[in-house]
Formats: C-alpha cells, structure tokens, sequence
C-alpha cells in the first residue's frame, strides 16, 4: 500500500538523532513485516517488577507498531503473541496473557475500524479459553470487511503443528480421493497453513536480542530478511521500526539468483 505522506511525516516528525525518515525509502516499504515480540518478561525484571506489567507494557509497545505499520503502508503486518510451547509457563502468567488478549481486542477494535485494519488469527484458536475465543471471533466479524492493513496476530502458534497439520489435511484428501498426491506443490502446501491467506514475510524482526525463531513461521522465511533488536519488546517504538526498516533496504535480496 502507497503510505499517506502527509500522515506519515506528521506521525514521524520528531526524530531522535540517528534515524528519520528521510533514511528510508516509502516507495520500498517491505509489504510483510513480522515480529517475535519478546523481551516482555525481562523488560518487568529490569524494573521489579512482576512478569505480568511486562505483558501488559508489550500491550502499548504493539498498539504503537500497528500504529507505525499503517502510517508506513504495510500491506500485512503480523506477531507472534503466544506459543504453542508458552502454555509450559505458570497457570498465573498464561491465564492474565489469555485474558490480556481478549481484553485488548475489545478494547482497540476502535483503533481498527478507524485505521481501516482487518483482523487475521494464525494459530490453534478451539484451544484458547472460550472468551479469548469468543472475542477473536467477535474481532474477525467486525473487522473483515477493512480492506486497509491485514494484522495477523498468531496466537497458540507453532510452526511445527501447523506443518503437520497440512500434510494432515492433504493425506486426508488423498485417502478420499480428491487429491492425486503427484498434484501437491508449494502453493498447494501454502494454502494449508495457517498463513494461506497471506504472503510470505518480507523482514521479519525479533527483540531481546535473542538468534532464534522459536517455532515461528519456519516455512514461510525461507527468504525473509531478518533483523534482531536487543530493544525489549515493551521499549520498540515507531523509531525502531524505521530502524529495522532502513536495514532491510540496505540488504540485496537474492533468492538464490546472482
Ligand atoms: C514475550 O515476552 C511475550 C510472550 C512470549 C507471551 P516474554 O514473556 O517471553 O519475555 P522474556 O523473554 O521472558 O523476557
Ligand atoms: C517466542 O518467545 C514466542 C513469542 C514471542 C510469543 P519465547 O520467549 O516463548 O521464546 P523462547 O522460549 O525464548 O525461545
Ligand atoms: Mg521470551
């Protein structure tokens, strides 16, 4: 999507001294952009806090990123929220993120119907208790007719599950006798994940300074650039999106080519 320029520099007017936004180019904003947000737990730990105001500082840190995301002109903006293997941390933690997420929905949906953005869930969502789920559901609903930026928030997520999830749905098919197994490729594959409805990420950035992917998307980065912040999640602003942004741009994507 062409950003609004006038918007744009008005939300970007007051720099800081190493990055404006005359350090990108709005003409090649990456259309995909992702985020591993982490860094939630050690940004409370830091301040003495309990893990809990970590989580509930993230909350500001992503309303300004999707803030930055449409004033940018992402097409598709998409984070990581929730694991499949994040139900192994205490009953306490799980049940407040659960809960954080459904009441942060209700609460920016407003946000979304004045940005123009459309809800994506990615993720295990009959898992999810019934009001987490019931409010997904609700912000789906309301939000699919918005034709401007695509949030996709991938909660009880896993790369892994989803992988085999597809070569599930696909072996089914083949058992019926609806699909010719020599009829299965990589678009056909995509379309059975979770992300089916989306591009692959073109940058893809992870805080807290830490050099894994934590089962997040592995097939979909093939190509993806990638850039790590050491930034906790709760601290990223709109400035360390442009950050990430002017590094992508500096890269040559290859795809395997010269
Ligand atoms: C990321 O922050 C948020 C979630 C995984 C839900 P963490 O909670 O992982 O924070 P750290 O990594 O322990 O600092
Ligand atoms: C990855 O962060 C998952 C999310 C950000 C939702 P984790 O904090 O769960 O990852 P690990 O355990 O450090 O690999
Ligand atoms: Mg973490």
């Amino acid at each position: 999507m062409q950003p609004d320029h006038q918007k744009l520099s008005e939300y970007y007017a007051v720099a800081p001294d190493d990055i404006a936004l005359s350090d990108i180019d709005t003409a090649r904003i990456p259309a995909h952009v992702s985020i591993i947000m982490d860094g939630n737990g050690r940004w409370a730990a830091k301040r003495g806090l309990p893990r809990a105001q970590g989580h509930v500082a993230g909350v500001d840190a992503l309303r300004e990123a999707v803030t930055a995301g449409v004033r940018l002109g992402f097409d598709v903006f998409s984070v990581y929220a929730f694991s499949t293997e994040n139900w192994r941390r205490p009953k306490l933690e799980v049940d407040l993120l659960m809960g954080l997420f459904a009441k942060t929905l209700v609460a920016e949906l407003p946000l979304f119907h004045q940005e123009n953005v459309r809800l994506e869930l990615l993720g295990d969502l009959e898992a999810l208790p019934a009001e987490t789920y019931r409010v997904f559901m609700r912000g789906l609903d309301e939000t699919a007719g918005h034709d401007g930026m695509t949030f996709a928030l991938a909660v009880n997520y896993g790369s892994r599950a989803e992988i085999v999830r597809a070569a599930q749905d696909l072996a089914r098919l083949a058992r019926s006798g609806e699909l010719d197994p020599d009829d299965i490729d990589q678009d056909l594959f995509s379309s059975h994940l979770y992300t089916a409805a989306l591009p692959d990420p073109d940058l893809l950035i992870r805080t807290s300074g830490e050099l894994r992917l934590s089962n997040y998307l592995l097939y979909q980065l093939a190509y993806t650039e990638f850039y790590v912040t050491d930034t906790l999640w709760p601290d990223f602003t709109r400035w360390d999106m442009l950050r990430a942004i002017r590094s992508f741009q500096s890269r040559s994507r290859r795809f395997g080519g010269v």
